[in-house]
């Protein structure tokens, strides 16, 4: 007999669902082919609940018609994605991490500047991110003297809150070495285990929809990453979807840095643009190192001081760059604005080109320059403490976003980014006041307003974001 989703779909109309499925790759990118609209019809059913439908077809009605929010589409994410995962899943893959992948970004980083960005996407109820955390802990000597960053990211905020409570019960071990309850978790009641206090001040978790937030962006922390972990979260995406996504999360990779997927979504035509790395059990994907065609250091070298005009008819060059910085052609950005554009603007378009490349000198370098030449600019200044604030320089940095906020008192992503380094700090009671600083000035906006200088990110997103921040144990006191 045929079970009732499979009845459901055969009754309801084709052009219905298929527009629906659409519907349901742009918002959040996963793919409902015909085949799979039985899986489609038992998820809205549940979600029906939730937004107090009577049923699927009116809930499909209801949510083509209706502007949705971030909010809701969190919850219907929520119904139709899988949240399948547990610690060091697919062993050979952490096996090659903690043999050779890290083990050689820690050698080119221990003379350089002992900073690690790992960013695990897709990441569900943590088990991945803290697997990595472990392995880093494991391989980075003296880790207190390094800048580690592991991010981790999802859709769906039920997922991260669990994440984040860092409890788990013997399903989500089921794969994992026989070390590592012993020696990185505490027993809990009904045979649960939590991870301990060290490996999960390592982590971030962050709500991101891979289909709509911005990324890279310093704002969210998705710029620079060495290592990126995208693992069983391609393969729910449509193909059109995968493809910017893979091309996003490309320009969110400093040269040089790797793309982990899971071994079946090994794809030659996929990941074209990056080199394939064999190792013994695994494969991974390595950004290109830089070829002739982008000269960094030379683009910026020989420029001296923040050199005041001769207006130059640099406008619509700016608008190009703009233009280009906004779908993440950075070496093109930089060749647009020439050798030396003296408008501040064009200035911190080239900073946060390069922050968002990883080369943090550099863009630091343009950052001074742009706050010479607008000394009364907020902007500049929030721009130059997130540099620092990437640096590892947290004192500079937490004196530059102040000076930010000293200009500009209700500066949103400045609040923001000193609450979110005021955790980093441990100073949770200051995260808390800016955060709620940042609610109420975002609470005057309209939600739909994009935020500016926030790379895309609209006002009720980032509310919703704070919201959520709030809501973490983290900042509380
Ligand atoms: C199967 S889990 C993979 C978990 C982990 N990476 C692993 O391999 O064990 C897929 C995750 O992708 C998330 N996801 C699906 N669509 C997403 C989107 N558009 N943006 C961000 N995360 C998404 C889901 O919420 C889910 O937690």
């Amino acid at each position: 007999m045929k079970d009732d989703e499979t009845v459901v779909a055969a009754k309801l109309p084709g052009e219905l669902l298929e527009r629906f499925s659409e519907f349901i790759a742009e918002k959040m990118c996963l793919h409902f082919p015909r085949e799979r609209w039985p899986e489609l019809i038992r998820g809205v059913r549940h979600a029906a609940k939730d937004f107090g439908q009577p049923g699927a077809e009116a809930c499909i009605h209801w949510l083509l018609s209706t502007p949705l929010t971030t909010q809701q589409i969190e919850i219907l994410a929520g119904h139709l994605t899988v949240g399948e995962t547990y610690f060091f899943r697919a062993p050979q893959t952490f096996e090659a991490l903690a043999a050779e992948i890290l083990p050689e970004l820690i050698r080119e980083r221990l003379n350089n500047n002992q900073r690690l960005r790992i960013w695990s996407v897709g990441c569900c109820t943590g088990e991945e991110a803290y697997s990595l955390a472990i392995l880093a802990s494991r391989a980075v000597p003296d880790l207190k003297h390094w800048h580690v960053t592991i991010l981790a990211t999802d859709i769906n905020p039920r997922f991260l809150h669990k994440a984040e409570a860092g409890v788990f019960g013997a399903w989500s071990f089921r794969d994992a070495p026989p070390w590592l309850q012993d020696r990185y978790f505490t027993p809990r009641p009904g045979e649960r285990h939590e991870i301990s206090h060290a490996i999960r001040k390592m982590v971030t978790f962050f709500p991101l929809n891979l289909a709509s937030d911005a990324y890279p962006s310093l704002l969210n922390d998705t710029n620079a990453m060495d290592l990126i972990l995208c693992r069983n979260v391609l393969m729910y995406f449509t193909p059109a979807q995968m493809e910017k996504v893979v091309e996003k999360l490309r320009h969110c990779l400093v040269d040089g840095g790797g793309l982990v997927v899971s071994p079946n979504e090994v794809s030659q035509s996929l990941f074209s643009k990056f080199e394939s790395v064999h190792l013994r059990n695994a494969v991974f994907y390595r950004k290109p190192l830089p070829g002739a065609l982008e000269p960094f250091a030379d683009v910026i070298a020989p420029v001296e001081v923040a050199a005041p005009p001769p207006p130059p008819p640099e406008l619509p060059a700016l608008e190009t760059a703009h233009d280009l910085f906004d779908k993440g052609f950075y070496p093109e950005v930089l060749s647009t604005l020439g050798t030396q554009p003296s408008d501040p603007q064009a200035m911190s378009l080239m900073a946060r080109t390069l922050a968002n490349e990883g080369k943090l000198a550099d863009a630091l370098i343009w950052c001074d320059r742009a706050v010479a030449a607008a000394a009364l600019d907020p902007v500049m200044r929030y721009l130059r403490a997130t540099v620092l604030h990437e640096q590892g320089n947290f004192e500079e940095a937490m004196k530059t976003y102040r000076r930010a906020l000293y200009l500009d008192h209700d500066f949103v992503l400045a609040h923001f980014a000193l609450g979110n380094l005021c955790n980093e700090c441990g100073h949770h009671r200051d995260a808390r006041r800016h955060f709620r600083h940042a609610l109420m000035a975002l609470e005057k906006l309209p939600a739909h307003q994009v935020l500016p200088e926030s790379e895309g990110i609209t006002a009720g997103r980032l509310e919703e974001i704070v919201r959520t921040l709030l809501e973490s144990g983290e900042t509380h006191d």
